[in-house]
């Protein structure tokens, strides 16, 4: 249980002023006892320290009241009934020394004070407990977090230029083996602990692309992706047939497929619109009398909502001229 051991270590690493309650009830030594049971009862305490002139004089709990209550003496003043010069914690202890405190004194709360003395909180034992889990779910999810960041597994490489490559050849017309570089590539960004959402839209922009090129390509063809600490880079490429008309092709439910592959159950046209869906950025090309080429960018750590052009298109004119 690794959550045992960090909260042994939370134990000396967080202060006192870090978990106390800072919003203390107070009453002074000539508050009657009815009207400290009445505090008791509205704000749901168990006790409070005793303030005389800005000055921590005593501490009160309900234990005294219980005494005060059973001898009928609720018209005394708080000062009467009060455990005098209260022991206390200062706000830049560690939490050990407060847990030391509960377990030395068997009290159930103690006034928190500052270097110079004066009343800053008060810290009971379930002051602790609540310090001590939220500290745990703040440092649980700042872990998830950091494992959501695919940038996490570059972290540790010192060079200029890094990034994971995934590469799979796709064979024409093999409707046994389709589909499966896409699942590797699914189950390879899983195991790099990327966000599933991300892991989805590639998924689905491979998935599209493979049966593709199983589908239309002549010759099968070649998908690439390129892990960065910032994107993911698609290619997908092919020897031809190619596209001759790419803005029709692009309009859902336009698709030139036999009805041999209808059968199949694909054809519906819907490929390429669901993988511009999923990119951020997506480049479709087909030169005439040449293959097809496919480049699709997905942004990590973004939240940028998917759209046409930007790098790709820089990337593409740059390398025409
Ligand atoms: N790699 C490719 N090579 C040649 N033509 C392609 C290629 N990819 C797509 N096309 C053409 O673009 C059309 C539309 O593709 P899209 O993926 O949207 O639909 P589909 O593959 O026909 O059907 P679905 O993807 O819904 O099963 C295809 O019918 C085909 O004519
Ligand atoms: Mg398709």
């Amino acid at each position: 249980m690794p959550e045992i051991g960090r909260l042994q270590e939370l134990i000396y690493e967080l202060e006192v002023g870090e978990v106390m309650t800072r919003d203390v009830v107070t009453v002074t030594p000539q508050t009657s006892m009815a009207e400290f049971r009445e505090l008791l009862r509205e704000h749901a305490i168990s006790g409070t320290p005793v303030l005389e002139r800005d000055e921590l004089v005593g501490v009160i709990s309900i234990e005294d009241l219980i005494k005060a209550l059973a001898e009928g003496k609720m018209g005394d003043m708080v000062g009467q009934w009060m455990a005098r010069g209260a022991v206390t914690l200062k706000a830049s202890e560690p939490l050990v020394q407060a847990v030391d405190h509960f377990t030395r004194y068997g009290f159930g709360r103690f006034p928190v004070v500052d270097g110079a003395g004066n009343l800053v909180g008060i810290l009971t034992q379930q002051d602790i407990v609540k310090g001590l889990l939220k500290r745990l779910e703040i440092e649980y999810h700042e872990e998830e977090i950091r494992r959501y960041r695919a940038s996490h597994v570059f972290e540790d490489i010192d060079s200029d230029r890094t990034c994971i490559l995934l590469h799979y050849h796709i064979a024409a017309h093999d409707f046994e083996h389709a589909g499966e570089s896409s699942s590797k590539i699914k189950r390879a960004l899983s195991r790099l602990g990327m966000l599933p959402s991300v892991i989805r839209r590639v998924a689905i922009a491979t998935y599209e692309a493979e049966m593709n090129v199983v589908i239309h390509a002549r010759e099968g063809g070649d998908i690439s992706v390129e892990i960065w600490p910032d994107r993911i880079a698609i290619q997908v490429v092919d020897t031809g047939p190619g596209i001759s008309d790419i803005e029709q092709a692009m309009q859902p439910g336009f698709s030139t497929a036999p009805a041999s592959i209808r059968e199949l159950g694909f054809g519906a046209g819907m490929g390429l619109p669901n993988i511009k869906r999923c990119a951020d950025e997506m480049l479709l090309e087909s030169p005439p009398g040449g293959g097809t080429f496919l480049q699709v960018l997905i942004h990590l750590n973004s939240f940028e909502t998917p759209s046409e052009g930007g790098v790709l298109k820089k990337i593409a004119s740059s390398l025409v001229a």
